[in-house]
């Protein structure tokens, strides 16, 4: 046995201290708080996989408007709730020369965050019709969507995609939607943590399992445009960011700020409803949330009870990101192309060290290289390798929190790993397979 880079004995007693009953099993914060006292006690630095939070500057562009709107003023006056019109148009340009797709300004509104989109949204969509009163995952998935759905008492229920892509998807999703219990369904999309892209036919494929059971999608793309295969970076210009509104007429599209723009700090996303969505009428919101048409009841009934809006500054820096994009003046996926180039590298030292990697195709395609890849070592379930690799200060979640059946799988974020950190890395990783042979 070679001498694992960082001491058993510390990594253990700070598990114990945290109290911390099974580490594979801890959710993505308690996780970086374990490691951030483990770096601290040892003075090692890990390969910290575990978070995915932008390791780039923010856009600059956004950050001058910002600057420039408080200096105005702008942080004495409460926004209004359904977002400045600056925005409002922006948000409607973008979807419009970016996914090409058209929907009206009123339906574009700026939330705290994609994650209060998807809050306010569970919340409103489970209320609509009698008896449609559950969300379905299209998973592996983000953990904290289901979080919401505990503290919002909602019911979900959910499947991983991994053997059901292609055709396939279409007997499972009607497996689920045809009990009629189900009110919408959400995926991301390039989906966090698997980085798996729904093929054109596949997005079809739900769209039109949706109209046939009056279900309405969210999709969610917090990585817009970062499937770096293909460049959807050119305003008005194929290709185009996939997405299921090219396909069928009610969805929700949450359009987070933090990845492609790295403005993931200032707490802004876009929850776009499309327009028949927009004006979908229902008796049954009408008491509870302020409005019978969907939209007003999203925006006056639940963003105003969530947040009264969304901070003022942050919407003109958003407003002038936007611009700059639809304009050609900004190219995001440039910014972030850095997260694809990481991808490869790091995939390629773990696929050499006996690693293999989990979710590596869409359907005969290998996927993309981009913010997130998933790995596994035989002989290990992804919460014993997510325990084990902190003796060799590498960390990341383990895929068994995110919905995926594949248990033995773990997640790995390339965004805070710098470049100067890949021969520790390699190092770490020769370390463990030498360690562990098989
Ligand atoms: C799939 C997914 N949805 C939503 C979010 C949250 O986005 P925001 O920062 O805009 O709230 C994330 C962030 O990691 C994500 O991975």
């Amino acid at each position: 046995m070679v001498n694992t880079p960082i001491s058993k004995e510390i990594v253990d007693k700070k598990i114990k201290e945290n109290n911390i009953a099974d580490v594979g099993k801890a959710s993505i914060r308690v996780i970086k708080k374990l490691i951030d006292e483990i770096e601290k006690e040892t003075g090692e630095k890990f390969v910290r996989m575990e978070m995915g939070v932008p390791g780039l500057p923010p856009a600059q562009v956004g950050v001058a408007a910002e600057i420039d709107a408080l200096k105005r003023g702008v942080a004495a006056i409460y926004p209004d709730i359904h977002g400045i019109p600056e925005l409002k148009n922006e948000i409607s340009r973008f979807v419009r020369l970016f996914l090409d797709v058209d929907v009206k300004p009123t339906g574009c509104i700026p939330t705290v965050g994609s994650m209060q989109g998807s809050f306010a949204a569970f919340l409103l969509m489970n209320n609509l019709h009698e008896g449609k009163d559950t969300t379905l995952f299209l998973d592996p998935g983000f953990p904290v969507h289901k979080q919401q759905h505990r503290v919002l008492d909602l019911k979900f229920e959910s499947f991983d995609v991994y053997n059901y892509r292609g055709e396939k998807l279409r007997n499972k999703l009607e497996s689920f939607l045809s009990k009629g219990n189900i009110s919408c369904m959400l995926y991301s999309n390039p989906n966090n943590p698997s980085w798996i892209c729904f093929t054109e036919m596949e997005l079809k494929i739900i769209a039109e399992m949706a109209e046939k059971y009056n279900v309405i999608i969210m999709e969610d793309l917090a990585y817009f445009g970062m499937d770096f295969r293909k460049d959807y970076s050119k305003p008005g210009f194929p290709p185009f960011q996939p997405t299921v509104a090219k396909y069928t007429d009610k969805w929700i599209l949450f359009i987070s700020s933090s990845k492609a723009f790295s403005y993931a700090g200032q707490r802004i996303g876009m929850m776009v409803i499309s327009d028949a969505l927009f004006n979908l009428k229902s008796e049954r919101i009408k008491t509870r949330f302020s409005s019978d048409i969907f939209g007003n009841a999203m925006i006056f009934g639940t963003v105003y009870s969530l947040s009264s809006g969304t901070a003022h500054s942050a919407q003109y820096a958003l407003a002038a990101i936007l611009k700059a994009a639809n304009d050609g003046d900004f190219n995001f996926r440039n910014d972030v192309l850095e997260y694809g180039k990481k991808a490869h590298i790091m995939k390629k030292l773990f696929v050499e060290n006996g690693f293999n990697i989990v979710y590596d195709k869409d359907l005969d395609e290998p996927i993309a290289d981009g913010f997130y890849f998933t790995y596994s070592y035989p002989g290990y379930s992804g919460e014993e390798l997510l325990k084990e690799m902190l003796y060799y200060g590498v960390s990341a979640i383990s895929l068994a929190i995110t919905g995926s059946e594949k248990t033995e799988g773990m997640r790995a974020c390339v965004s805070l790993v710098k470049r100067d950190q890949f021969a520790a890395l390699e190092e770490r990783l020769k370390c463990f397979n030498l360690n562990n042979p098989y």
